[in-house]
């Protein structure tokens, strides 16, 4: 399987400056709101700088930015080829992340705002989806990062 799966908005009504979005994904049962202020990093370094991922078991992202940038890089186990990079503008769609993925997101210099049109089945639990696990940690995917070139996809 590949990586990448776009949920694109519909742009139903223009007027004078001002675009409707209908930003809508039936199978979304949740919403998370993500502000970044500047070139943040989600999940942030470990203290000594390493890179952190979030995986998530019960929770199907689909990450749509609303203002600004933010790639995406994403490692999954079962892809052809684990480690894609994706970077987002406001154009770009809602960037769906499949279960077990590993995933963390940069902002562009001015910060972005991204809405998870999240799908979560009945054990989601916030205190299990985010905790972020170091590259330290996890000789598999620390691995893939040393070794495999990623894909890049500008959308
Ligand atoms: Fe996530």
């Amino acid at each position: 399987m590949s990586a990448i799966k776009l949920n694109k908005h519909k742009i139903f009504k223009k007027t004078d400056n001002v675009l409707f979005y209908d930003i809508s994904i039936k199978e979304s049962n949740a919403s998370d709101l993500v502000i970044h202020e500047s070139a943040a990093i989600s999940p942030p370094n470990d203290d000594l700088g390493n890179k952190q991922f979030y995986i998530h078991s019960h929770q199907i992202d689909n990450n749509r930015v609303i203002s600004g940038s933010r790639t995406f890089e994403l490692i999954n186990f079962s892809w052809d080829r684990p480690y894609q990079i994706v970077k987002l503008n406001r154009d770009s769609g809602a960037l769906k992340i499949p279960l077990n993925t590993y995933h963390r997101s940069v902002s562009g210099e001015k910060g972005s705002i991204v809405i998870n049109q999240a799908q979560r089945d009945d054990l989601f639990e916030t205190n299990k989806e985010f905790r972020p696990v170091s590259v330290v940690k996890n000789e598999k995917l620390n691995n893939i990062l040393k070794t495999v070139k990623p894909i890049i996809y500008k959308i």
